[in-house]
């Protein structure tokens, strides 16, 4: 039962990983979503029986998509997905994408899960939304269920994320999951966040702000294997292929060193108890995380999918119960 109406700035629509703080994560949502494993696992749960949400995907997903379906299948509530909005809605026809959201408001659905391909999507459909927005990744923007899901992961492998040392490596200009992820680890006392990415691609103001205003230490770098022995977290993400002009993204300076893939060296200097995070999907052109590596055990990407539902389905009944 919702007691309060504050449980995070902005509720009910979840639109960025600035929205949450500490005490609800580690004291509300963190415990909620470790409940939510048996109740995945027993597959009889009913907590949102009744309960219905609309799924505008209008880009490519996988996990995120299908761990909404699933979180609401597992609780009791429908999901409907409808195809590619931008192709089977009448926005196809002009309809403006405000009013699709007020259309949808009247339907009797509970929340609407929106991936958009614009920065600013999701919080354009609060502006008109009744009822629970939630934003699942809206362009270059943010993501803020992949970093609950992230700092969920970190919190339950390493104990703890305050003191914790993070690289967030790799595309620092487009990652809507490394944006999203500062954001929120900048709740806790984390000790050090390096980003690590290609020269002349450098994480934006905005997030340099947020860390300087809640006191984060962080630095920037370019080459992950001198960095590795400093970390408990190596977080690499793809180069956003869909979003940019790569090749020259990636374009190496003469004479600077660039590494933002994992690799043996960089494996062997990480402390043995640190570990290797990415969101996922990982890119094969590119390796920044080669298959090879999948099973060594300091790689936990697949933890961090299973906890994408755990988290996910602790947010519904969050936001719907
Ligand atoms: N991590 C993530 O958002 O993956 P999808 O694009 O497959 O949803």
């Amino acid at each position: 039962m919702i007691t309060s109406a504050d449980r995070w700035q902005g509720w009910p629509h979840v639109l960025s990983g600035k929205q949450f703080d500490r005490c609800f994560l580690e004291r509300e949502l963190f415990p909620l979503a470790g409940e939510m494993n048996n109740a995945a696992q027993t597959r009889d749960c009913d907590f949102l029986k009744g309960k219905r949400v609309r799924l505008l995907f209008y880009e490519p997903s996988e996990r995120t998509l299908d761990s909404f379906v699933s979180a609401c299948d597992l609780l009791g509530a429908k999901s409907v997905w409808l195809g590619d909005p931008a192709i089977f809605s009448s926005q196809a026809k002009g309809e403006s994408f405000a009013d699709m959201i007020r259309v949808v408001n009247r339907y009797e659905y509970d929340a609407i899960v929106i991936r958009s391909k614009e920065v600013g999507g999701a919080a354009k459909a609060a502006e008109v939304s009744q009822i629970p927005i939630v934003n699942a990744g809206d362009g270059s923007g943010e993501h803020p269920t992949q970093a609950l899901l992230d700092a969920f992961t970190i919190h339950r492998s390493l104990g703890q994320i305050d003191g914790v040392r993070i690289a967030l490596v790799g595309d620092l200009v487009y990652s809507r999951t490394i944006r999203s992820l500062a954001f929120l680890l900048a709740q806790w006392k984390v000790g050090h966040i390096l980003f690590v990415g290609p020269v002349n691609w450098k994480i934006g103001d905005d997030v340099r702000g947020h860390l300087e205003e809640k006191g984060v230490s962080y630095s920037e770098g370019y080459d992950l294997e001198e960095v590795a022995p400093q970390v408990d977290v190596v977080y690499l993400t793809r180069a956003q292929t869909e979003r940019g002009n790569l090749p020259l993204r990636y374009t190496d300076v003469p004479g600077q060193k660039v590494c933002v893939t994992l690799t043996q060296a960089v494996l062997e200097k990480m402390p043995d108890h640190a570990r290797v995070l990415h969101p996922l999907p990982r890119n094969d052109q590119f390796r920044e995380l080669p298959e090879e590596f999948t099973d060594n055990p300091k790689v936990i990407i697949f933890d961090q999918v299973r906890n994408g539902l755990l988290i996910r389905m602790a947010l519904l009944r969050m936001l719907l119960e």
